[in-house]
């Protein structure tokens, strides 16, 4: 596996990729890998005949207060991942080969980036748009993998796709994987290593919590009572506070009622100075 730094190396080892000609995936992550990134590789490899991961923590995806200083890096316990799991080349800039000094763009998508993550997190969709559009300008991969826990981040990313016409890749051609979870059903974060042992026994109510939801949700019963019940369950469960359970419409977004036949659940919620987020459906 190679490893480019700079844009020139990046340019260079893509360039010698393409001369074996078939397609490149690109998997983009913010390192600290785990079996939801890794599962995100192996279907990329199943897809394309190369594979490119990145590693950039985005400082721009990251609001004042929040753990840019404290996110993992493991650059080095990472690459040797990837490699196992045949990745062909590993773009992990410096912070000056994405930004230079005097840069000055953002690109912000509104609709599916507001509410939700976003309500919590304001100027986060806009860092993750940005970075994203960035790493496919310097890639130009076929397709792009992203995983599902962040449900609406891949669908920040879909919309910009689409509404910029980009085809390097295509918005067909962006895929979600499906969330992997730990054997008590949390789902993998990157962040569950902030986690206490107290802490992580307790955070499995999370998902528990969620399927009771559903099962109420799918007989027919309202968001509000079911979503209440929910946040009761999470805070006597030990979490300190839920930012949000919410019933929405998977595609669009839009705020639900009840089940409408493509309804998901969403929910943010904080444990021992943790955020934690899930997504499951709900139809
Ligand atoms: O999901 C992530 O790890 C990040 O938000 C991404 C897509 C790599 C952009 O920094």
């Amino acid at each position: 596996m190679q490893t480019a730094r700079t844009l020139e190396l990046l340019r260079n080892s893509l360039s010698v990729l393409r001369q074996d000609g078939g397609s490149i995936a690109l998997v983009p992550t913010m390192g600290a890998l785990h079996e939801g990134h890794l599962t995100l590789v192996r279907r990329a490899r199943q897809q394309a005949d190369h594979v490119v991961a990145s590693i950039f923590v985005n400082p721009r995806q990251f609001g004042a207060g929040e753990d840019l200083d404290a996110y993992p890096r493991q650059l080095q316990r990472d690459s040797e991942l990837l490699e196992a799991e045949g990745v062909a080349l590993l773009w992990a800039p410096a912070p000056d080969q994405v930004y230079p000094e005097d840069y000055a763009t953002n690109i912000s998508v509104s609709g599916v980036s507001e509410g939700l993550c976003g309500a919590e997190r304001p100027g986060h969709f806009d860092g993750v748009a940005t970075v994203v559009c960035k790493l496919f300008n310097q890639v130009m991969p076929d397709m792009a993998f992203f995983g599902e826990k962040d449900w609406q981040q891949l669908a920040v990313i879909r919309r910009m796709a689409r509404d910029l016409d980009l085809t390097r890749p295509h918005v067909d051609n962006i895929h979600g994987v499906s969330i992997v979870r730990e054997t008590d059903g949390l789902a993998m974060s990157s962040r569950n290593t902030y986690l206490s042992p107290e802490a992580r026994e307790q955070a499995a109510s999370l998902p528990r919590a969620m399927r009771d939801a559903i099962s109420a949700l799918a007989g027919g019963g309202e968001a509000d009572q079911s979503l209440g019940n929910l946040q009761e369950v999470l805070l006597t469960s030990g979490f300190d506070s839920v930012d949000y359970a919410e019933l929405r419409d998977a595609d669009t977004l839009a705020k639900l009622e009840t089940d409408n036949g493509n309804a998901r659940l969403f929910v943010a919620a904080r444990i021992g100075g943790t955020r934690l987020i899930d997504n499951m459906p709900v139809s």
